[in-house]
């Protein structure tokens, strides 16, 4: 167990970006060269496994000081069917390079909030993909959920598109922690969501908590993990918080590199891991 920890305690990309930002070379990179490896990888996959489709779904309504996603702050949901339809016009561009009708396998819908958007538009997202590909007979649908605004109609849409596997950002319990990343959300929150996603059928409920917080001490790390283990999700990632306030504008600047447990590996000016985020008025 020990090895296996110290093998994983470095800086990782995030599963945003594919390739993911390591491999990304500016001086090879074409539109050209883009294509030929797409259709590539395609072909050596599609009838065989199925391919894989992440679709990024950016925005949220309130701006969480930690975090170091790709993100865009708004409460206008007025750019929810601009943005779906941008999404489904690049899945066309892509459709039309491929040589087969893709067979997806697993999809997933990671953000900024799949759940800032209403579920009648991520039913109108998930059946614009669907009329150009088919789904694989195995397939693994997944998405991102906030506990703050997951609601029923949500899951069931959802779980009636196919989707059996969701996770949500709980982060930590402690409330001088979420005043501090400016996330306030309560146990019984994501205990609602937790037992709404399981009594409609979800066969995997992920919780994602991390540690190395501002202000958050082995104590409240320690209550997290027992309050998690009450909800006993399926799934849980247990994220090395990185502070990475050079790539987040006014994101990461509401504490000091202090007051973070973390002051060790990742968070040096130069890991460029984390893309960035905007905020819109
Ligand atoms: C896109 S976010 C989650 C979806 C949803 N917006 C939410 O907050 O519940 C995916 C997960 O990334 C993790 N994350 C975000 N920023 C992070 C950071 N700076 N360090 C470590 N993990 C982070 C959080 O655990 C978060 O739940
Ligand atoms: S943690 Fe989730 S809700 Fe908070 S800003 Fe990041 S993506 Fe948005």
């Amino acid at each position: 167990m020990c090895t296996l920890v110290q093998k994983y305690d470095i800086p990782g990309p995030r599963y945003t970006s594919y390739p993911t930002v390591p491999y990304w070379n500016m001086q090879t990179f074409s539109g050209k060269n883009w294509k030929s490896t797409l259709k590539q990888s395609f072909d050596e996959s599609n009838s065989t496994e199925g391919i894989s489709l992440y679709i990024h779904l950016p925005f949220c309504e309130s701006m969480c000081t930690f975090c170091g996603c790709h993100k865009r702050i708004t409460k206008r949901h007025d750019v929810e069917v601009p943005y779906i339809k941008s999404v489904l016009k690049e899945w066309k561009l892509y459709c039309e390079l491929f040589s087969q009708k893709p067979i997806i396998r697993e999809l997933h819908l990671g953000g900024g909030t799949p759940t800032f958007f209403t579920p009648r538009n991520l039913k109108f997202l998930i059946d614009g993909i669907f009329k150009r590909a088919k789904r694989a007979e195995d397939h693994e649908f997944s998405f991102e959920g906030h506990p703050n605004n997951t609601t029923r109609e949500h899951l069931q849409v959802l779980y009636d598109a196919g989707f059996r596997r969701v996770s949500y950002g709980v982060q930590e319990y402690n409330e001088t922690v979420q005043k501090a990343i400016h996330r306030i959300q309560s146990f019984e929150s994501v205990k609602a969501v937790t037992d709404i996603a399981r009594e409609i059928g979800y066969t995997s409920v992920g919780h994602d908590i991390i540690f190395g917080l501002p202000h958050q001490t082995l104590d409240h790390v320690e209550e997290t993990i027992l309050k998690t283990k009450e909800l006993m999700p399926d799934r849980l990632a247990f994220y090395s918080y990185a502070h990475v306030p050079w790539l987040k504008g006014n994101g990461q600047r509401g504490y000091k590199d202090a007051d973070s447990m973390k002051k060790g590996s990742n968070a040096k000016k130069g890991n460029n891991y984390w893309p960035k985020s905007v905020i819109m008025k």
